[in-house]
């Protein structure tokens, strides 16, 4: 009997937003508001209300982007592991409830799983979990916003390590800070054997792609008019949600599907003390959502320092998963 240890939670948290000065949330939103056109980053579709609508919008007909990559990795577990390889470090970036890399924890063994989010809460919960069921395995939770800076300094070991990039986040960046942001996670991949498993979605029919971003029961909408309610508490801005309306359409020339929001009305909220107006018709923009050719995406992985390429998709050609070693 060690009843000493009986308590002990298995994991360490390595809270990176408590440590650090946040930039100023309201003046990021009031400068987004004030611009032409006006934006607001996506990031904050993701208050409480927002991530369960995103949970839901995951179980839509129409959104095939989370069912299609786990069909994906369902079938071709073995073969993918066989690549990234065993007993790394596994590195979760936006791990959230760490269900997606749960799913790879009996074929990668990783030695240490290091799940990276913004959620303390969430991690915390997934990570007391996993750890008492996997005691060869350490488990660290880093509280970070990595689209900012990958700061994973007195977290990984020797080591070599797998990032563990699922869902097509890296939509939501640029091209350019694509690259930038995966020439980051590349530095971290110096051991031999590291690398990067990435899922991304693809360029497919038009029709799909808008389905999939304007889905007949209106939950994408209400996840899009959503971040009107998280930035009016946020910045105090007194949008009224239901005078906007949702509109997704996907620009071919940029390759990537845009999320607005439209004013019905002339109307105007507070933004910085002052009066912002929106004329009827005016929109703001919210997302954008990146969609790659399997070409294009393996040249972005080449620019950002990952040679050796190797790649899976489904049946349709919709979605691909890419593994990039140095
Ligand atoms: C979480 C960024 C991958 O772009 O498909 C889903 C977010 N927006 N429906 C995506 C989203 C509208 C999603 N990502």
């Amino acid at each position: 009997m060690t009843p000493a240890s009986s308590n002990t939670p298995g994991f360490r948290i390595v809270d990176r937003l408590g440590q650090k000065p946040q930039p100023d949330t309201a003046a990021e939103i009031a400068a987004g508001l004030l611009s032409e056109p006006a934006s607001i980053s996506p990031k904050y579709f993701y208050d409480a209300l927002g991530c369960r609508l995103f949970q839901a919008i995951c179980e839509l007909p129409e959104y095939y982007v989370t069912r299609t990559e786990a069909a994906i990795f369902e079938a071709h577990r073995g073969e993918i592991a066989r690549v990234a390889g065993t007993r790394r470090q596994l590195v979760d970036l936006g791990a959230g409830d760490c269900h997606k890399a749960s799913c790879w924890f009996p074929a990668l063994d990783p030695c240490r799983y290091v799940a990276v989010d913004v959620a303390r809460g969430i991690v915390e919960a997934a990570l007391a979990e996993f750890a008492a069921e996997m005691p060869g395995t350490e488990f660290i939770g880093v509280i970070d916003d990595f689209s900012r800076t990958l700061d994973l300094g007195g977290v990984l070991g020797p080591e070599a390590t797998t990032f563990f990039y699922p869902g097509s986040s890296i939509g939501n960046f640029t091209p350019d800070e694509a690259t930038h942001f995966l020439a980051q996670v590349r530095k971290h991949c110096d051991a031999p054997g590291s690398g990067l498993l990435i899922g991304v979605d693809l360029v497919k029919d038009l029709e799909t792609l808008e389905r999939a971003y304007d889905d007949a029961t209106g939950v994408t909408a209400a996840f899009n008019k959503n971040v009107l309610n998280h930035v009016n508490r946020l910045a105090g801005t007194g949008f009224d949600p239901g005078m906007f309306g949702h509109v997704a359409l996907f620009n071919t020339v940029d390759s990537r599907i845009e999320m607005h929001l439209e004013a019905a009305a002339d109307c105007a909220v507070t933004v910085a003390g002052r009066s912002r107006r929106f004329a009827r018709g005016e929109r703001i923009h919210t997302e954008n959502s990146y969609k790659y050719t399997p070409a294009s995406f393996a040249a972005l992985l080449k620019r950002a320092g990952f040679g050796t390429i190797s790649r899976w998709t489904d049946a349709r050609g919709w979605f691909g998963v890419f593994f990039g070693a140095p």
